[in-house]
């Protein structure tokens, strides 16, 4: 679909749904996304209005568009202007709301409305279906992982490492790895000074970290878990790591050593396992390490090319290309 993230799976699932819910009953049938979109055209402009980091509002935009709804987006301050833009380019009015991540929520969230859509990733008092249906739209990328798996005859994790926001990624992990036989190690990243969700697990209930938060790893900089998430992040995620961004730039370039173009939130996963592997704390994290997997949820493509150069040193589009003549 030429979107740099997973979000889309939690967003086209959860704006389905919520349609259905606004309608009371599924669309006539449809086979197709145009067929789908005319079938809804009586509710245009019906807009869509997520928060967003950038990722989760652009395949809400995305959803929109091919629904031909409008969408209202609402970032942070200090949002890169090449997120913005790629917002912008599937449609999206952007509007910058003075404040972070978490009074973009808040302001996304007065837009309810009969005729305003509000798909958010995160939840809140009175505001938690959509989110459930964010998170149920994510487990597909852990069916799709044991798939994959299963096909090649690699073997299966002994550990998984997902990147944290607000969480609802990693309650879809936890979700899927605590449902079936195989029980592999669950490790949460966050950023520095953005780890709520490690400072909830520490307080034993929900903590709030104020903003601002600067990390780079702009997807994971949330100040608050998701309501509906932290009860399966509380009894699921056997570890939880914060790393800076020193430890995010060279996770880039390792990826891009192997091939990988990973955008800075997409690298958090490889700098939290080699920040827990690495500490005398995490010792018995992986007991046969010899012999273990580990899996890393690189969640994101290089969203501000500009950026991945810099950080790199070389573009994006040059990383894993096998250069076949004899320069
Ligand atoms: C690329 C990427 N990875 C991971 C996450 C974390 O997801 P969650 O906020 O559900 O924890 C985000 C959230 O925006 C993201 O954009």
């Amino acid at each position: 679909m030429g979107l740099p993230s997973f979000k889309i799976l939690g967003a086209s699932w959860a704006t389905y749904q919520a349609i259905c819910a606004h309608l009371g009953e599924e669309p006539k049938p449809w086979r197709n996304i145009t067929e789908l979109a005319a079938n809804l055209a009586h509710l245009k402009p019906f807009p869509l209005a997520p928060a967003t980091d950038e990722n989760h509002g652009r395949a809400v935009s995305f959803m929109a568009r091919l629904l031909g709804f409008d969408a209202r987006i609402f970032v942070p301050a200090g949002m890169a202007s090449a997120r913005i833009k790629a917002m912008e380019a599937e449609g999206a009015t952007v509007t910058v709301v003075d404040g972070d991540y978490d009074d973009a929520v808040a302001r996304s969230g007065e837009e309810a409305s009969d005729h305003c859509l509000v798909v958010s990733d995160t939840s809140w008092e009175g505001y938690e279906t959509i989110p459930a249906q964010v998170v149920e739209g994510y487990t597909t990328i852990f069916r799709e992982i044991d798939e994959a798996i299963d096909a090649s005859g690699l073997p299966h994790p002994d550990m998984v490492v997902v990147p944290m926001g607000v969480g609802a990624f990693m309650a879809a992990a936890v979700t899927h790895y605590r449902s079936g036989e195989r029980r592999p190690t669950i490790v949460g990243v966050e950023p520095l000074d953005a780890n709520c969700i490690q400072e909830s697990a520490i307080a034993g209930k929900l903590a709030h970290v104020p903003g601002p938060h600067k990390s780079i790893m702009v997807g994971l900089n949330c100040g608050l878990p998701s309501m509906i998430a932290w009860p399966r992040l509380s009894s699921g995620v056997d570890w939880f790591v914060s790393v800076d961004d020193t430890a995010a730039r060279q996770a880039m370039r390792d990826l891009a050593d192997s091939a990988v173009a990973a955008g800075e939130t997409g690298g958090a996963a490889l700098a939290g396992a080699q920040a827990l592997l690495t500490d005398p704390e995490g010792e018995d994290a992986l007991v046969d390490r010899a012999n273990s997997t580990v899996l890393l949820l690189i969640t994101e493509g290089a969203t501000d090319p500009g950026a991945f150069k810099e950080i790199v040193g070389r573009s994006h589009d040059s990383v894993g290309r096998v250069l076949t003549s004899a320069h």
